[in-house]
């Protein structure tokens, strides 16, 4: 038959994940398992990701996630046609401790290994969940990454623009940390936002009268920074209104800008291909509830399909991982012992 079953592995950042995903000729790829362990409880300490605290839990963890996942799925580690791991881009450490798992693996089961870039398994995560067909326009925004990308095959994207300085999962981590809200700060800025009012503060809208679809958010966590500390210069300290009014502000701007530069994105994608009007949006900051409406309005407006994986596939996971391998082993393309951890690797 033509079935192919992969193992997993993710490990480039603060989540150690393992899953285990199915590909049967002419269906719909289906995940049989995946499990994620986050780490945010060991760095919640130190107010962001330690690169050496999370490459030793990833080492630790990673052997769990595999044995839950295989256990989860009602197969057997023989079952599997090749490992799949996230071979970059990311901290080395990590992403060194995934590739050894994966060896190992690999060598025991004597099965191929496939490297897969961290970020072709986030751009291609619509294929796995909704089947999206080639081309399309994605957008992915997480803590570490903003591009617009052609996605044209497994391993063809071409960048239309991205940010020049902080991604915006970065913004919103940072700004978390200058209102004192818990980490992941998306999550955090975004409940804090819904009982605040986004007019109060008007924040920058940086790089919107510059053509092109880069952008920028470094601009926008520094006026928060300043609006903050004239709040409690004036009145001592920030109230839960005060808080709620900053956080709103922000997700404002940062929903503004990135609805604002889809627009032109999707000018420029559909002028080459106008049969095929999608755009896709994945990272963990399209778990954002107000920037996935914000830009379903511009599709909708364009007239163009939206879609968005659900919100456990939009941060790290391994089934994406497993699927942007299996899309590379159908293709012919496998690794071996040699594979290398980048800590850098352009789409
Ligand atoms: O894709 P991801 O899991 O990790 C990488 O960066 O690769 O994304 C994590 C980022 C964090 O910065 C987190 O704050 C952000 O996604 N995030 C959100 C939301 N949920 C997670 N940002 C805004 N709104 C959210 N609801
Ligand atoms: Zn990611």
């Amino acid at each position: 038959t033509n079935d192919l079953t992969l193992l997993g592995l993710e490990s480039s950042c603060d989540d150690t994940a393992a899953a285990i995903v199915r590909l049967k000729d002419g269906a719909a790829p289906e995940i049989l398992a995946s499990v994620v362990h986050g780490q945010t409880d060991l760095h919640a300490a130190f107010g962001g990701v330690v690169p050496e605290i999370a490459a030793r839990a990833h080492a630790e963890k990673l052997d769990i996630c595999v044995e839950q996942a295989v256990a989860a799925s009602g197969l057997t580690l023989q079952d599997m046609d090749a490992i799949a791991v996230t071979a970059g881009p990311g901290l080395i450490g990590g992403v060194l401790s995934g590739v050894m798992c994966a060896k190992g693996l690999s060598a025991a089961l004597n099965i191929p290994i496939v490297g897969v870039n961290h970020l072709a398994g986030h751009a291609l995560t619509p294929r796995l969940t909704d089947q999206v067909a080639f081309p399309y326009l994605m957008l992915l925004v997480s803590g570490g990454h903003c591009q617009f990308l052609i996605a044209r095959g497994p391993e063809d994207f071409s960048r239309l623009g991205g940010t020049i300085d902080d991604a915006p999962g970065e913004a919103f981590d940072k700004t978390a940390r200058l209102l004192g809200l818990a980490q992941p700060g998306g999550p955090s800025v975004q409940a804090q936002a819904l009982n605040g009012d986004p007019k109060r503060f008007r924040f920058p809208r940086p790089l919107l009268d510059r053509p092109g679809c880069d952008l920028s958010f470094s601009g926008l966590k520094t006026a928060l920074l300043r609006t903050r500390d004239s709040i409690i210069a004036e009145k001592g300290g920030l109230t839960i209104q005060d808080r709620a009014d900053l956080c709103a502000g922000f997700q404002d701007a940062v929903v503004d800008v990135l609805c604002k530069k889809t627009a032109r994105a999707l000018k420029l994608y559909l002028e080459e291909n106008p049969s095929q009007p999608v755009l896709a949006v994945a990272g963990g900051v399209a778990a954002n509830t107000q920037i996935r409406a914000g830009l379903e309005a511009v599709c909708a407006q364009h007239r163009v399909a939206f879609t968005a994986p659900p919100l456990a596939l939009c941060t790290d996971n391994a089934a994406m991982i497993a699927y942007a391998g299996l899309e590379r082993f159908r293709a012919g393309l496998s690794d071996d012992m040699t594979l290398s951890a980048r800590p850098r690797w352009p789409l």
